[in-house]
């Protein structure tokens, strides 16, 4: 695999210019803040933001019964079906990510620079295509119970942006494969857990059928976690020379 770290002129540091260090130092301290006012001063404002702000979208109410079983439909009654569809189609973007995050991967490891990747591009597929799967099966499940599974939900939402930056760790053309992988891990972690989550969620909602279905997915998952842990951990070690 390629090395992801190399000795280079790296600028940051204030080790890189010793004589420079005093004017540096005074510099900061004479440099006031642009704003007055201190840490008190942005939890008040954020605060004051916190009690203006609305909720950062809705799940729209079930845009046909139509084809609904009606057994679904009273396995819901009395409880919070909202939330529930709040986090079928936080895993649905989640999932529908996932294949975006493989397909970079792979693009990565395919990649000439990367060409000494030892990772499997076939299980890279593999891996892929079940984000591909799950994500169809989560959207089979929200039909079932009416939700438009077309629609973003807050949770999806409040997901898409967390995830962002793992999108452009696999996107950036710089990183290396070990780069990718850990932001693949982080990916990967939330998505176990999500599963977990989801499961007990589906279970309490009386949807064992969903939960049991759901139960595959997970399964998987852990797979992924699996391969993706020791993947970076060998990148990692192998980097640092002390795999052995
Ligand atoms: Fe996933
Ligand atoms: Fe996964």
């Amino acid at each position: 695999m390629e090395k992801s770290t190399v000795i280079g002129t790296n600028r940051t540091g204030i080790d890189m210019s010793p004589i420079d260090i005093k004017e540096m130092v005074a510099l900061a301290n004479a440099t006031p803040a642009s704003s007055p006012g201190d840490e008190q001063a942005i939890a008040d404002m954020r605060g004051q933001y916190v009690a203006e702000a609305g909720v950062p979208g809705s799940i729209p109410p079930p845009g046909t019964l139509k084809g609904v079983a009606s057994t679904a439909m009273q396995k819901l009654t009395g409880k919070n079906p909202e939330a529930f569809i709040d986090k079928l189609g936080c895993r649905l973007a989640f999932e529908r990510s996932g294949v975006r995050l493989y397909d970079a991967l792979i693009a990565k490891c395919s990649s000439v620079s990367a060409g000494s990747s030892e990772i499997p591009l076939e299980t890279l597929r593999k891996f892929r295509n079940e984000e591909l799967q799950h994500f169809k099966m989560v959207e089979g499940a929200m039909r079932s119970i009416g939700a438009d599974p077309t629609a973003q939900t807050p949770s999806a939402d409040v997901d898409g942006m967390a995830s962002l930056g793992l999108v452009q760790v696999l996107t950036d053309p710089r990183t290396s494969v070990a780069h990718c992988l850990e932001a693949i891990l982080i990916a990967e972690l939330a998505d176990n857990d999500a599963w977990q989550l989801l499961i007990v969620l589906a279970e309490r909602m009386g949807m064992d059928d969903m939960a049991r279905e759901f139960g595959v997915a997970l399964r998987e998952e852990e797979d992924h976690l699996i391969h993706v842990r020791q993947w970076f951990r060998k990148a990692v070690l192998d980097d640092a020379a002390v795999t052995h």
